[in-house]
C-alpha cells in the first residue's frame, strides 16, 4: 500500500437541476480537473457511482463521462451501492491508487431523480431495499428509518424534539453553503409542526430527493508532489455491510457495517474518535446522523440524540458534524452525496470552507450509507 491524496475536488449545487445526469456529472469532475491543476489525460480511470440512472433511461455512465471529459479511451466502471454508491466509488479510487495500479484516479458521482414525482421516487428508490420483504411490501425507506427512530426512542428514551435539533442546526449550516438544495434557516418549532411522513419522521426530519453531482480525484503521493497538491492525505478506508434487511436484524437501533467500516478507518489511520475534527455522516434522517455519531464512537450509544440536543454537534460544538447541511439540507442526489461528502472535509481541512469553517482542522471523517446499511464507507483525510 502506498499513500494517496485527494488532488482535487468539484461539486455542482445541489437540488431541482434543469441539466441531465451526464452533464451534471462532467461539470462536478471538470471543476476537480480544474481544482487539481491537473491535464485531464493523466487520468487513468474512473469510477462513476450512479444508483437511479434508469429514471433518465440511460444505464453504462463511464464512457459517457470520459467522452465529454476528451479521454474517451481511458476505462471508466458504474458504481452502484444505492446511497453508499458515492462512497464506494471513492474507496474504489483509492484502492487503486494506493495498490500501486494507477497513478491518477477520477470518483465522480451523479443524480438525477427530480423529473419524477414523490411517489414515483419512493418507488424507484425501495428498489435499493430488499424489495422483497422490504419495498414490495410497502416498506419506503422513511418507513424503514421509522423503525430505527421507533427502537431508538424505546430503548433510550430519544425524544421527537432531539431529532429535530438534527435538523435545526443541518438547516444553519445549509443557509451558509451556496451549494446546498434547502439553504434555509428553521426553527424547532417548524420541525416539530410539519407534517409526519413516518411517524415519528416528520417532514423536516427527511431529507429532499436532489438532482446533483459532485467529483475527486485521488492521486499517488508522487504526483501530488508534482503539482504541488499533497494537501489532504486519505489517511483510513473503510468499507463493510450489515445484513441487507432490516426486518432481519436483531438490533436495529445501530448499523453494523457503519461500525465495522468505521473501526476498519480509524485502524488504518491510527486515530481515535476524539481526533475527528469535523465530520460528515449520513444524515438521510435525523435518527440516521444520532445513529452514525454513535456508530463511530463519536458518543456512547444512546446518547447521540442528547448531544445533538446540547449542541455538541454543531459548528461551535465540540463534535461539528454535517457542517455542509447534510443529506437533510445540502441534499441527497444519492450517487453523488458520498463524493460531495469528500469535497466538504476536502475543503475544511484546505481552509476553503468559508463561513462554515471549522478552525484549524486537521481531521476530516466522512460516512455513508447504502440502504438502511447493507452498504457502508467510511474514510478518514488529514491535513498533510
Ligand atoms: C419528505 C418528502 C416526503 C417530501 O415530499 P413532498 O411532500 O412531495 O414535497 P414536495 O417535493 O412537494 O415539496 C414541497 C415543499 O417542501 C419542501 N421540501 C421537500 N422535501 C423536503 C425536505 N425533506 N425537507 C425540507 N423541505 C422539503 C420543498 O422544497 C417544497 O418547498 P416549497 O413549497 O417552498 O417549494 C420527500 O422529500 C421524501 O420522501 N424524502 C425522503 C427521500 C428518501 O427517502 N431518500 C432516501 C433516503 S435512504
Amino acid at each position: 500500500m502506498r499513500k494517496a491524496y485527494v488532488l482535487g475536488v468539484g461539486a455542482t449545487k445541489y437540488g431541482k437541476l434543469s441539466l441531465q445526469g451526464r452533464e451534471l456529472a462532467a461539470q462536478a469532475a471538470l471543476e476537480a480537473i480544474h481544482d487539481a491543476g491537473i491535464d485531464a489525460r493523466r487520468i487513468d480511470g474512473a469510477f462513476v457511482a450512479n444508483a437511479f440512472g434508469m429514471i433518465e433511461k440511460q444505464g453504462h455512465p463511464g464512457p459517457l463521462l470520459m467522452t465529454s471529459l476528451g479521454i474517451p479511451d481511458k476505462p471508466a466502471t458504474a458504481i452502484e451501492a444505492a446511497c453508499a454508491s458515492g462512497g464506494s466509488a471513492f474507496r474504489e479510487a483509492y484502492v487503486n491508487v494506493a495498490g500501486g495500479m494507477s497513478d491518477v484516479m477520477l470518483a465522480v458521482g451523479f443524480e438525477r431523480i427530480t423529473q419524477v414525482d414523490t411517489v414515483t421516487a419512493t418507488g424507484y428508490f425501495s428498489y435499493g431495499s430488499d424489495y422483497f420483504c422490504e419495498g414490495g411490501n410497502g416498506a419506503s425507506f422513511p418507513g424503514l428509518y421509522a423503525a430505527i427512530a421507533r427502537a431508538h426512542m424505546q430503548r433510550f428514551g430519544t425524544t421527537e424534539e432531539q431529532l429535530a435539533q438534527v435538523a435545526v442546526k443541518n438547516h444553519a449550516n445549509a443557509a451558509l453553503n451556496p451549494k446546498a438544495h434547502l439553504p434555509k434557516r428553521i426553527t424547532l418549532d417548524d420541525v416539530m409542526k410539519s407534517m409526519y411522513v413516518a411517524h415519528p419522521l416528520k417532514l423536516y426530519d427527511a431529507c429532499p430527493f436532489s438532482d446533483g453531482a459532485s467529483a475527486a480525484i485521488v492521486a499517488s503521493e508522487e504526483v501530488a508532489r508534482e503539482l504541488r497538491k499533497a494537501d489532504v492525505l486519505v489517511a483510513g478506508s473503510g468499507r463493510a455491510g450489515s445484513i441487507a434487511s432490516l426486518p432481519d436484524r436483531g438490533d436495529i437501533t445501530s448499523i453494523p457495517g457503519a461500525q465495522l467500516a468505521g473501526q476498519q478507518a480509524f485502524r488504518q489511520a491510527g486515530l481515535a474518535p476524539k481526533d475527528i475534527d469535523v465530520a460528515e455522516v449520513h444524515d438521510c434522517f435525523t435518527i440516521a446522523e444520532v445513529v452514525a455519531t454513535e456508530d463511530l464512537g463519536f458518543f456512547p450509544r444512546g446518547e447521540g440524540a442528547k448531544a445533538a440536543e446540547q449542541g455538541r454537534t454543531a459548528r461551535d460544538g465540540d463534535r461539528p458534524v454535517n457542517t455542509s447541511g447534510g443529506l437533510k439540507a445540502k441534499g441527497h442526489p444519492v450517487g453523488a452525496t458520498g463524493l460531495g461528502q469528500v469535497v466538504e472535509a476536502t475543503q475544511q481541512l484546505r481552509g476553503q470552507s468559508g463561513p462554515r469553517q471549522i478552525p484549524d482542522a486537521e481531521v476530516a471523517l466522512t460516512h455513508n450509507v447504502g440502504a438502511t446499511g447493507g452498504s457502508c464507507a467510511v474514510h478518514i483525510l488529514r491535513r498533510a
